[in-house]
């Protein structure tokens, strides 16, 4: 998979700059990316003409994702020009899995020098390997000092406190519209043992919040004979001793599994927080998706979900604009979420993504301005009724793990259920657990004093 040669190699103490896009798999893999060129003696910088290695880590869920690493790759394309020693290397969804693909990157960016799939550090792992077998005499560079050699991604050093724990890799679902599954390949999960190891090696370098993460996380082990299921694998996590919070993402509909509420119910550690995308609320559209599921059966399992647990937060996402979507589709969609309610929103205008059904078999009908109205109306609702949902917070507590220090010695951090809480006059460092009196309320943020 790679073509570079070795007069192109960085040396020791390498300055690398890392651009990723995406997802929060996308940002895991870009944090397993950096631990494994730390270990190999890389320094990170922010600026790309420093740079002796420049990666781009990429998106391609929607067309604009991909937009975006076409116009940084051009620009990497210039930075080349000036320095041909440096070495680039492009990652994820936009290169795939598929060689033809890959070989037309490299037709249309012939200085690309490595192509990484998405998750996969071997193309980079190779490339560092004969780095350090060339005789450049520094004897600098030991590569993957926290790895173990069959392959595993190396720990990543948790930003901050928190860190993300890749469980499910890959997608076989096949949504009409989503190219994850031909990017990212069929589904796998991890093993268990790799997992909690992995987890317990987090915990241990400070990570005090976990995020469990698969395309379809409630799918966790079914691929893997005799392998625990997502609640069995959540309730072991739980039981890491310094672990303060664990969240797992994304879930769907089909795969909800009781067990899991079970799980969320009876272990404080996991978080009352749901990521549930529900796409659409006509059922015809979510028929042409192909979701497998319909609004009614989407409401029922909100019902149940804040029947048992209580003040759970939800988030949820919604394409607008999908192929044949009408004004009457659209006021389904609005009119289940003026019902549901969630406590976020996540709105996405659709675009045709190559191989996926929806764009081999259906016309991308609904106008550009149509699409844009029917975001900017789901998102002026979602502000709507946070603002209602939010009114009653001040003068309330509530616990927020602290999770970074902004500018002017502002704490961050968020309440177990996700709600995005800021605090004036404390001095508690990240990684703490604390209560917090809630004195402002805006639709997507909180503000509060400590006690
Ligand atoms: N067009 C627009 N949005 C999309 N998503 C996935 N594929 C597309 C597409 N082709 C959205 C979905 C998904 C989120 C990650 O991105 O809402 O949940």
């Amino acid at each position: 998979m790679s073509n570079v040669s070795i007069d192109v190699a960085p040396g020791p103490g390498f300055r690398y700059n890392l651009w990723t896009t995406g997802c929060q798999m996308n940002e895991a893999d870009a944090a397993r990316v950096a631990a494994l060129l730390e270990a190999a003696g890389g320094r990170s910088v922010d600026d790309a003409r420093e740079a002796d290695l420049v990666l781009l880590n990429t998106c391609a869920v929607r067309q604009q994702a991909e937009d975006k690493a076409h116009v940084r790759l051009r620009y990497v394309g210039q930075l080349r020009r000036r320095n041909p020693r440096l070495v680039v290397a492009l990652m994820g969804c936009m290169v795939g899995t598929n060689p033809e693909r890959m070989a037309a990157l490299r037709e249309a960016y012939p200085f690309i020098d490595l192509f990484l799939p998405p998750s996969d550090l071997r193309p980079l792992r190779e490339f560092l390997a004969t780095r350090e077998a060339a005789p450049t005499g520094d004897g600098v560079g030991c590569v993957g000092g926290g790895e173990t050699d069959d392959g595993r991604p190396p720990v990543p050093a948790p930003d901050g406190i928190r860190a993300y724990l890749p469980a499910v890799l890959g997608c076989s679902h096949a949504c009409a519209y989503c190219v994850i599954p031909y990017r990212r390949g069929a589904e796998r999960s991890r093993p268990s043992g790799e997992l909690l190891d992995e987890a317990q090696e987090l915990v241990r370098r400070g990570a005090r919040e976990l995020t469990v993460l698969g395309q379809i996380i409630d799918r966790y082990g079914l691929d893997r004979p005799g392998e625990m299921h997502l609640p069995e694998l959540l309730r072991r996590l739980a039981e890491i001793p310094g672990l303060l919070r664990l969240r797992f993402l994304t879930s769907h509909p089909n795969w909800f599994t009781d067990e899991l509420l079970d799980a969320m119910a009876d272990t404080p550690v996991l978080c009352p927080y749901v990521e549930l995308p529900v796409q659409a609320g006509s059922d015809a559209i979510l028929a042409a998706m192909r979701r497998g599921y319909t609004a009614e059966q989407y409401r029922a399992l909100i019902r149940k979900i804040r029947g048992r647990i209580p003040g759970v937060g939800l988030s949820t996402d919604i394409i607008v604009g999908f192929p044949g979507e009408t004004e009457a589709d659209f006021e389904a969609t609005m009119s289940l979420m003026r019902e549901v309610r969630p406590d976020m929103i996540r709105v996405a205008k659709y675009s045709p993504r190559p191989q996926t059904l929806s764009a081999r078999t259906m016309s991308d009908d609904v106008p550009a301005e149509v699409k844009e109205a029917r975001r900017v109306a789901l998102e002026g609702l979602l502000r709507d009724f946070l603002t209602e949902k939010h009114a009653d917070y001040p003068g309330r507590t509530v616990e927020i793990l602290v999770e970074s220090v902004e500018p002017g010695g502002r704490r961050r951090g968020r309440t177990p259920d996700a709600k995005l809480v800021f605090v004036d006059g404390c001095d508690a460092p990240p990684g703490t657990l604390l209560p917090v009196t809630i004195t402002w309320a805006g639709p997507f943020s909180l503000i509060g004093e400590p006690g």
